[in-house]
């Protein structure tokens, strides 16, 4: 998650680098803050925004339009989205100040999408989380009914059990908190990949990694898998992870890196013309069954306009 004040950005895109290596394509555009991303495996593409509390569904095969999903009540935003199998999916939602980059109200919910439309899922809220103030990221650990979520504003990892519906602090580490001035974010994207959990700390600019437990504990110290500068307003966001263990982490304002699991850095894309600001990817396939990678991205304007990118691999 990356919130702003309007004014930071526009000098932001402006300074951008220009630099064309892979092929982006916008599929499609819409109002208020993309902030993460998740792939059905029907190819479909749902997109979270701050601004709503309404999941964006695209069909990236069909029209450039999204379809705005029922919303969930007592909220005015959707940070992370992870899926936790087949066509059933968990979103944390919640009340959103983006001007103070806080939320109250956070919660959980279950998306499912398998015995329906759609555009019409069944949303159970799991659990409210009322302590939290920035429940960002959200992933799974394989195998088992635990939803992991990344509370940046006091660098903790929650572990929420989706089945039992409770839900406790699973990490508390220095390398996930955030440094300097309230409303800094530290641990951001989380994604689990053998049995490592994997973070992005935007403020700190560490992405590294936990060994973790099957409930989601840290059973080994943080390892720093590569440094980036970190900002407020530049740095690290929400990633995703292949089965290789490369990691594609999206920057602000506009560059998207490959980082290999021994920690070398790659710019897959970069500059203003190339890629909308980036908050998430998701990797998928594209109309050719060629390995693309999708962004929730969004165009630096009053208003702020979200979107989807397609950056072909
Ligand atoms: C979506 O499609 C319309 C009509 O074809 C086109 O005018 C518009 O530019 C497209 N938008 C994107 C983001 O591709
Ligand atoms: C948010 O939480 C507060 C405190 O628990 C509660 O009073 C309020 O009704 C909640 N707001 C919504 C929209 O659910
Ligand atoms: C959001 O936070 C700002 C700064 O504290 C405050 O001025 C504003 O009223 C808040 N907005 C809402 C909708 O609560």
């Amino acid at each position: 998650m990356k919130l702003f004040i309007y004014a930071t950005l526009l000098s932001l895109a402006s300074a951008a680098a220009v630099e064309k290596r892979e092929t982006v394509q916008q599929l499609a555009n819409f109002p208020g803050f993309a902030e993460n991303i998740a792939l059905r495996h029907n190819g479909h593409i749902l997109v979270t925004t701050l601004s709503t509390s309404s999941i964006h569904y695209l069909n990236a095969a069909g029209s450039n339009t999204t379809t705005l999903l029922q919303p969930i009540p007592g909220a005015n935003g959707i940070s992370g989205i992870v899926e936790l199998e087949k066509d059933f999916f968990a979103v944390a939602a919640g009340i959103w100040n983006t001007t103070e980059r806080r939320e109250t109200n956070a919660s959980v919910w279950t998306v499912d999408f398998r015995h329906t439309s759609p555009t019409h899922p069944t949303f159970k809220k799991v659990v409210d989380i009322p302590e939290t103030t920035v429940l960002n990221g959200l992933t799974s650990i394989p195998g088992t009914s635990i939803v992991l979520g990344s509370d940046s504003a006091v660098g903790a990892i929650y572990a929420i059990d989706a089945k039992d519906r409770t839900y406790s602090i699973a990490i508390e580490d220095g390398a996930l908190a955030p440094t300097g001035p309230t409303p800094n974010l530290g641990v951001n994207g989380i994604k689990v990949h053998d049995s490592k959990l994997y973070f992005s700390n935007s403020v700190t600019g560490v992405f590294g990694r936990f060994p973790i437990s099957r409930s989601g504990e840290a059973i080994g110290p943080v390892e720093t898998v590569t440094q980036f500068s970190g900002s407020v307003d530049s740095g690290i966001d929400d990633f995703a992870i292949d089965e290789e263990g490369n990691a594609y982490i999206s920057f602000h304002p506009n560059t998207i890196f490959k980082v290999d699991s021994q920690g070398q850095q790659e710019v897959i894309v970069s500059g203003a013309q190339q890629i909308r600001d980036p908050t998430s990817v998701v990797l998928g396939w594209g109309r050719k069954g060629d390995k693309v990678l999708y962004a929730s991205v969004n165009t630096l304007a009053d208003p702020i306009i979200g979107g989807v990118d397609v950056v072909y691999l």
